[in-house]
């Protein structure tokens, strides 16, 4: 149920060994889908530089230290891979605002409820999708982001599945998210500019259905578009005083 694989090719994105191979082969760095260069608009327009933000599956990606250059104070950064970690603390040991720590997304006890006002993951959710057990596994993911937010806090999720792949899985009432849509396109792409949609901002929330879902008629520009789910986790004050007018 729910389980994307489109993208999963034959490649096991949900195992760490797969992740420890990867990183001890490549080493460098790399951002999947999309440079913070490319996000910065909605990152900043909902995180607050003072935030204390969760980067889960970071990879060897710089995305945490671009943040970190534009201002971000508190990155704690978490990953199955115990090499990526490794390599990541070594490399910026001289950036205090950033840490490392080697964590199963899934398990994150070592935190306590509402650590962090935000959280992002940026393809980790859609390697947990191309894992064994991807729905169980899904689902103890956002358990985990839903207790560690704090009460209006954010989890910000960018990644290839679309509305109909991933809102089934963030909808689920216990969470109490808000969400709003973004879609941009994949780097490098070109948009026709003969088209009517030619004008259309990519820095406003695209309209959804009451579930989340994409109209029938949208079409999407670029076929390989990414997907931002700006998740807001509801005040529970919200809740109980809805305003009237
Ligand atoms: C597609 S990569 C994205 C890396 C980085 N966020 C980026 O944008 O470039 C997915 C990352 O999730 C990590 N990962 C996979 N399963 C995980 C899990 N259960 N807990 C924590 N990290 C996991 C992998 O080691 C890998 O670094």
């Amino acid at each position: 149920m729910y389980r994307d694989t489109s993208s999963c090719n034959t490649y096991n994105y949900g195992d760490a060994l797969y992740w420890d191979a990867r990183y001890i082969q490549e080493g460098g760095s790399f951002d999947w889908y999309q440079r913070y260069s490319a996000l910065r608009p909605f990152v900043r327009k909902y995180i607050r530089p003072s935030s204390r933000v969760l980067m889960v599956g970071c990879g060897n990606a710089v995305m945490s230290e671009d943040m970190i250059k534009d201002g971000y104070e508190d990155i704690m950064n978490i990953d199955i891979s115990s090499v990526a970690i490794e390599m990541m603390r070594r490399k910026y040991e001289y950036i205090p605002q950033l840490k490392y720590m080697q964590m199963d997304v899934r398990d994150m006890s070592f935190f306590p409820d509402e650590s962090f006002d935000s959280i992002i993951d940026k393809g980790t959710l859609d390697s947990l999708m191309c894992g064994t057990d991807a729905p169980i596994s899904a689902t103890q993911m956002l358990g985990e982001v839903s207790r560690l937010l704090k009460p209006g806090g954010v989890y910000m999720l960018i990644t290839y599945g679309d509305p109909s792949v991933r809102m089934p899985h963030l909808i689920r009432p216990v969470y109490n998210w808000k969400t709003l849509l973004y879609i941009i396109p994949r780097p490098g792409f070109e948009k026709d500019e003969g088209c009517s949609s030619a004008k259309k901002s990519y820095l406003e929330p695209v309209p959804t259905t009451e579930n989340g879902l994409l109209p029938p008629s949208f079409v999407l520009e670029d076929p390989d578009s990414h997907f931002i789910y700006v998740c807001r986790k509801t005040d529970e004050t919200e809740l109980i005083f809805t305003p009237t007018h």
